[in-house]
């Protein structure tokens, strides 16, 4: 497994970056994807939003926590906004807090999300409300129904210091061998810790280790089938 020591790059400062095929990011960092390159958007609902059974569990909930490790470029973000849109009831609330260590700059959100016109309404709003210098907690009321929290730092910290109750949980930190740190057992207990009695998560990710840890975690796991061809996905849910 190859360890990133982060702060060997700076932690805070803007992630480094290459765009390959004109609209795609690479963690040059990390050495990997920010998500699949058969579809990125696509992945999220068969991988994030179907392995926590969304837009469904939205039915008659007042208030429903969504937490991400991995903010990247709100990829996630979008398209959950806009199935929530389409699912959502009058009153419903949702909020989506994402932990990120190096988050992007305005202009890089824009130009990844630009490959998908099925989110343009969802980029335009994040971009224009996105800050010039992300740090701290960026708190963003995108409608009367929505609000973003991204929490910069190291998602260990974030997420111990979060007071709030989880619903469920997209695990998307790069792949577990390019960045442990994402996947460790520490991490995995405090986002359990998090979670409320009969929340759940989902991860593409599907290495023994992260299953492992997710388990003693307090996690009961399911293995289902991956996203584009991968063989198996993993998501589970916090015993009541
Ligand atoms: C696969 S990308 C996330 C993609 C994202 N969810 C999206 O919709 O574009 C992983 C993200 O995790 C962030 N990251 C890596 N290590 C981290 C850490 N220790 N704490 C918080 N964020 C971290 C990276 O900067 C990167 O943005």
């Amino acid at each position: 497994m190859t360890d990133i020591n982060p702060d060997q790059i700076g932690a805070g400062k803007p992630q480094p970056l290459e765009w390959r095929d004109g609209d795609m990011p690479y963690s040059t960092a990390f050495g990997d994807h920010f998500y699949c390159q058969t579809d990125g958007r696509l992945e999220c609902r068969h991988v994030f939003l179907a392995g926590n059974g969304l837009p469904e569990r939205w039915n008659a909930r007042p208030v429903f926590l969504i937490g991400e490790l991995g903010f990247g470029t709100g990829l996630n973000f979008s398209e959950t906004w806009r199935q929530w849109k389409l699912y959502r009831q009058q009153g419903q609330h949702l909020h989506f807090m994402s932990f990120e260590l190096y988050p992007m700059r305005r202009e890089e959100i824009d130009r990844a999300l630009a490959h998908w016109p099925e989110i343009n309404v969802e980029r335009q709003a994040l971009a224009s409300a996105w800050p010039d210098s992300p740090q701290g907690i960026v708190s963003l009321d995108l409608d009367e129904q929505t609000r973003l929290s991204v929490v910069c730092g190291h998602a260990v910290d974030g997420v111990s210091e979060a007071a709030s109750e989880f619903d469920a949980w997209y695990l998307d930190g790069f792949a577990p061998s390019r960045n442990g740190d994402m996947w460790s057992e520490e991490l995995m207990r405090l986002v359990c810790q998090k979670t409320t009695p009969g929340g759940s998560f989902a991860t593409y990710a599907a290495a023994g280790f992260v299953r492992r840890n997710l388990a003693a975690a307090g996690f009961s796991i399911e293995r289902r089938k991956g996203f584009a061809g991968k063989r198996e996905m993993l998501c589970g849910v916090k015993p009541q």
